[in-house]
């Protein structure tokens, strides 16, 4: 079966995901496909910005082995959890209302859940079965920090729903950006008032919660980057915006490469 590139961020609120997210798939659009074919065409003629990359990933360029892989699954999916389907977005509104005060903590898992079985059934599946590249701002990792650590219902109640639910599909990738908890609060909070000044919408419940839930949700990313190294790339630390783009490009290439590899 052809299948495509399923990557999915994760990371506590203002942890700048939604950036990465941006730059990656403009990346992926403006230099991937243009980088290989020059470099494949002339290595010596590559711009500016493939030689870093050329230097990072030789056999990238020396082969051109990712280029026909890449040439037929160059289509890009970008999509968010909770919502990204009609029937997503109605739940997500009910889940990051903070006048949804009255959620028990398993009606919010399963809430997040039927979310993503619709998002999985209506996008991620058809896209990767299409041999798509799907980039999944969150997955079941973010209910297994959020509600298996900061509610403390435990990772083995998430991990048997998500079995259950959604067939276990796992990323090929995760990356995981983990800067300070103190400025990844103070960012979500400030950002958080910035959109209901504006707009009026409230999506806010999540970031009223106290440092201590954010905490456990922090330990709980720590123990599943530990758990899984293959698939889950932890950017720890407070680094600039360009410094994580970076180090999710190089992640990024290396899966392009081994995908390549393998077909
Ligand atoms: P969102 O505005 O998308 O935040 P961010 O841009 O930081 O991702 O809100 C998503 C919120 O929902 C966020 O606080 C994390 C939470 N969440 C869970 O608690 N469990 C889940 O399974 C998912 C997908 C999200």
């Amino acid at each position: 079966m052809s299948r495509g590139l399923f990557i999915t961020f994760e990371g506590l609120d203002g942890s700048g995901k939604t950036t990465q997210i941006k730059r990656l798939a403009a990346w992926l659009e403006r230099h991937w496909q243009s980088r290989l074919a020059t470099c494949a065409a002339s290595p010596a003629g590559a711009p500016e910005h493939t030689l870093s990359l050329s230097k990072a990933f030789p056999e990238l360029v020396e082969g051109g082995v990712a280029s026909e892989a890449w040439d037929a699954k160059s289509s890009l999916v970008l999509t968010r959890q909770p919502g990204g389907t009609a029937a997503g977005d109605r739940i997500r509104t009910l889940l990051l209302d903070s006048r949804s005060t009255a959620l028990a903590p398993m009606t919010e898992m399963a809430l997040m859940f039927a979310d993503r079985a619709q998002a999985i059934a209506e996008i991620i599946a058809p896209a990767l079965d299409a041999g798509k590249i799907v980039l999944c701002d969150r997955f079941t990792d973010s209910t297994e920090a959020y509600q298996g650590g900061g509610r403390e219902l435990g990772s083995e109640t998430v991990l048997e729903l998500h079995r259950l639910i959604c067939g276990n599909l796992q990323p090929d990738l995760t990356l995981l950006l983990l800067p300070s908890l103190e400025s990844s609060l103070h960012r979500a909070r400030r950002r958080n008032e910035r959109v209901s000044a504006a707009t009026g919408q409230d999506e806010g419940r999540f970031e009223q919660e106290q440092d201590a839930f954010y905490r456990r949700v922090w330990q709980k990313y720590h123990e599943i980057a530990a758990r899984e190294p293959d698939r889950v790339v932890c950017i720890a630390g407070n680094l600039s915006i360009d410094e994580v783009h970076e180090q999710v490009v190089e992640a990024v290439a290396e899966r392009l490469l081994t995908m390549g590899q393998g077909d």
